[in-house]
């Protein structure tokens, strides 16, 4: 058996499909999800001996499924992309350009989008290898990512010798934040308790700020962004005096150590103090329980490196894909060192100062408000790849309220724009599901679009922005209603 019972049947059928190919076209989503996705199903049929080429695609839209079309290959294997897509898939399907394989975890697109002809027998097409953890009532924002999909695919095509790849799946679902509750849930649990037994995961309770493996302390204190500690978070000089005040030893030949670099008593002791500090500042403690939270990290690659850390690998991978590096990415997945990693380090300073300028413009520039739902149009001054990253961080920021969905408007080089949204799990709870908000407003402008209930994104053509907003401050104010 799987490691999510649930998907067994879809997952066997899906391996059966790939194993009788000659040769398999895999197809993957440019961020951390969809690298490791294809990182995972390539070395699943490179070990099932498979002939296969890999492309990554920034959206699957009609355009680039025609563009794969043309690429003829007889076997298409879409993962972290591809349900969310299947009446334009079904209709090539239809036409005998390619058969498809599905491992996703988006939002299917409905049976009133099917091609003519098409039979739908579960209200979301009848597609014969799909796999996909809504299809089977598991939630595809928060208990299985698309790598997760992909490793469940792996294991139908090799079994057990396939679970080292598990470790690539925690890095997907870390990466498409199904961790943000503190710690991976539902199926996310199966893969890492696989992850574990098969030697290559640790879990663990650990203080939860990102950079614990690379940055040093100060950094690691100051840019911490998921709970605010007055005097420490944003401010360098008040997060050294903190380190200093501590009585430990935090340096070596004068350079700041890192949190991996501290022993288990030094820890305790920051931790403690870090906790004490918050408390006297009153930061509320619920957000103060968030400082400590499940760890994922990787015992077989080195301690200090990017690589070790779930959270921080996810960052890594998506430097390279949403920078049109892709190639780099998965061949750090694959296990490449060297060149690669270096090129993925040079690439992530880079991204992490277009997200910090990101974040800035925003809380500069404030946002804009609707009834239902609140917004920013950033046009070319953040990249349109990263726009969701940056609305998402943004959310809950000063003079950005974490009980509206967040809307961001971003030019893509085409001069279409993109969009893209982040709502919260409380808001999800209320009845918010942004991929039905995205796929319908931006149908409403003759764009296209969708995702997860709680993060989703659309094109739309320009100079359709208000009709847009309209649009979804209408569809929002019905789901929240
Ligand atoms: O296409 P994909 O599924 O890989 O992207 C998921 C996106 O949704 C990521 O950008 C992730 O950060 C976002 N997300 C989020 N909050 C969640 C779940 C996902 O912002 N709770
Ligand atoms: O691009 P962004 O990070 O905002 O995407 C959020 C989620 O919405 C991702 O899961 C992405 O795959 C999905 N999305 C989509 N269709 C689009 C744009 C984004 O399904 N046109
Ligand atoms: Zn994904």
């Amino acid at each position: 058996m799987g490691p999510v019972p649930e998907l067994d049947a879809r997952a066997q059928a899906c391996a059966d499909r790939l194993l009788t190919a000659e040769e398999v076209l895999l197809a993957s989503h440019i961020d951390a999800d969809g690298l490791t996705s294809a990182a995972i199903a390539s070395t699943a049929l490179e070990r099932a001996g498979l002939a296969h080429e890999v492309v990554f695609k920034k959206q699957l839209d009609a355009e680039e499924i025609a563009s794969i079309a043309a690429m003829e290959y007889e076997t298409v294997l879409f993962t972290d992309f591809g349900s969310g897509q299947l009446d334009v898939i079904s209709q090539h399907v239809d036409d005998g350009d390619f058969e498809a394989v599905i491992a996703d975890h988006h939002q299917p697109s409905d049976a009133g989008d099917c091609a003519p002809g098409f039979e739908d027998t579960d209200g979301y097409g009848d597609f014969a290898w799909h796999l996909n953890p809504l299809l089977e009532g598991i939630d595809g924002a928060s208990e299985l990512s698309g790598a997760g999909a992909s490793y469940v695919l792996a294991r139908a095509l090799g079994g057990d010798r396939n679970r080292d790849l598990a470790a690539l799946a925690v890095v997907g679902a870390v990466g498409d934040m199904q961790a943000t509750g503190g710690e991976l849930r539902g199926a996310n649990e199966r893969v890492v308790a696989d992850g574990v037994d098969a030697g290559v995961v640790t879990e663990a309770r650990d203080l939860s700020l990102y950079g614990k493996q690379t940055r040093p302390l100060p950094k690691l204190l100051e840019y911490a962004s998921d709970v605010h500690i007055p005097g420490i978070s944003n401010d360098e000089s008040g997060a050294i005096a903190f380190l200093e005040d501590l009585g430990l030893d935090l340096r070596s030949d004068g350079d700041w150590r890192r949190w991996v670099d501290l022993s288990d008593g030094e820890r305790q002791t920051l931790a403690s103090a870090l906790v004490q500090r918050a408390v006297s500042r009153g930061v509320p403690a619920e957000k103060i329980d968030r400082l400590v939270a499940t760890t994922y990290t990787f015992p077989n690659e080195p301690e200090g490196t990017e690589l070790r850390d779930a959270s921080e690998f996810s960052t890594l991978l998506n430097a390279t894909a949403r920078y049109e590096r892709a190639d780099v990415g998965l061949a750090v997945c694959l296990g490449e060192r060297g060149e690669p990693l270096e090129r993925a380090r040079r690439l992530l300073a880079n991204h992490r100062r277009n997200l910090s300028e990101g974040i800035d413009w925003v809380t500069q520039q404030g946002v804009e408000q609707r009834e239902h739902v609140q917004y920013f149009n950033a046009d070319d001054r953040i990249r349109e790849t990263i726009v969701g990253i940056v609305a998402g961080m943004a959310l809950g920021n000063e003079g950005v309220s974490r009980s509206k969905p967040i809307v961001a408007f971003a030019r893509k080089s085409d001069g279409e724009l993109k969009v893209s949204a982040r709502g919260t799990g409380v808001l999800v709870g209320q009845g918010l599901d942004l991929s039905v908000v995205m796929r319908e407003a931006s149908r409403a402008v003759d764009g296209d679009g969708g995702g997860h209930d709680v993060a989703a994104g659309a094109t739309i053509p320009d100079g359709h922005e208000e009709a847009f907003l309209d649009a979804a401050d209408r569809i929002v104010g019905d789901q929240l209603d």
